[in-house]
């Protein structure tokens, strides 16, 4: 039997390891901006984004090293969004992953650049550390910045502010989770099999997986956003109520929200139909990604 607690006990610890070497501590002057980038990095976050990557590379008959660099960087960039979600003129939020969001610990200059920091060292780390041949590495680097930029992660926190306020609809608010939360999501699974030289029909399997798994996630971080426990997830809740966000939640209810994220796990499974036990880890971590309470 596969165990998932196990599983993601070892791949969290080979994603730390891996990221305190790529961002040691620094005191020399500039170190503010080092102390800021790695104070957020390393509050505590689940590392699912990484963890993906990484299962996705083993999927395809790869290993956890061929990605390992990929997935420190994907979580460099979300963490990097997160800090830049919480700043004030965003959703000015003062919790984060259990401590005080970065811009509350330091200030909101500093928090800007912690952001702007792990942004650009992410694709310095894919363009200088990858292991794969330059064709595979160029195409994660292509991948990953049409997922975090303006066609992607960016294009849906902008929709995010832009709808705030006004009632939207069905279809707005999924393409709006689709980009902001999804894309990156959808990115991490493709990443990981492009960078360990998966097959096109794997790719797109994975991809497949992945954008039905990203919106899901969305799906149920709006769930928890109403009826989870501040004090498990480590952020506030009841937050997207207060900002009249689109949640699902808002448009169409907990109880059908709770269906819609159970559709898309079954859907997202499907998509790994053509894998073989490879794909446990990914069929576990999708079913914990819907019934997660942090
Ligand atoms: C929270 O992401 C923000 C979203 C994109 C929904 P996670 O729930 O993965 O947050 P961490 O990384 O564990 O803190
Ligand atoms: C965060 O979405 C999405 C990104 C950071 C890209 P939310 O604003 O809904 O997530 P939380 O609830 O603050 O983690
Ligand atoms: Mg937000
Ligand atoms: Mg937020």
């Amino acid at each position: 039997m596969f165990d998932l607690s196990s599983y993601l006990a070892r791949r969290t610890l080979l994603i730390e390891e891996h990221l305190e070497a790529l961002l040691p501590q620094e005191t020399s002057a500039g170190g503010r901006l080092i102390e800021a980038m790695r104070y957020s990095l390393f509050a505590g976050g689940k590392r699912i984004r990484p963890v993906l990557c990484l299962a996705a590379a083993e999927t395809v008959g790869g290993t956890a090293a061929d990605a390992l660099s990929v997935a420190c960087a994907l979580e460099m960039i979300h963490t990097y969004s997160l800090i830049h979600d919480d700043l004030p003129a965003m959703d000015d939020d003062a919790l984060r992953r259990g401590k005080p969001t970065c811009h509350i610990a330091f200030d909101e200059a500093t928090a800007i650049l912690a952001g702007d920091g792990l942004l650009t060292f992410a694709f310095e780390i894919i363009a200088s550390r990858c292991p794969a041949p330059p064709a595979r590495t160029l195409a994660v680097l292509s991948l990953i910045a049409w997922a975090a930029g303006p066609q992607g992660m960016v294009r849906g926190q902008m929709l995010d502010m832009v709808i705030q306020g006004r009632p939207a609809n069905v279809q707005e608010v999924e393409h709006l989770h689709g980009l902001k939360t999804g894309a990156m999501i959808e990115a991490a699974l493709a990443a990981g099999a492009l960078i360990a030289g998966g097959t096109d029909s794997e790719v797109a399997a994975l991809r497949a997986f992945g954008r039905k798994l990203g919106l899901a996630f969305q799906v149920v971080d709006d769930i928890l956003n109403v009826e989870g426990d501040p004090a498990i997830m480590g952020k506030a809740a009841g937050t997207d109520r207060i900002q009249g966000k689109n949640s699902y939640p808002a448009l169409i209810g907990l109880e059908k929200s709770k269906e819609k994220a159970q559709n898309l796990l079954n859907e997202a499974l499907e998509s790994l139909s053509l894998f073989d036990f490879r794909a446990d880890p990914l069929r576990a971590i999708a079913r914990y990604v819907v019934t997660r309470n942090k």
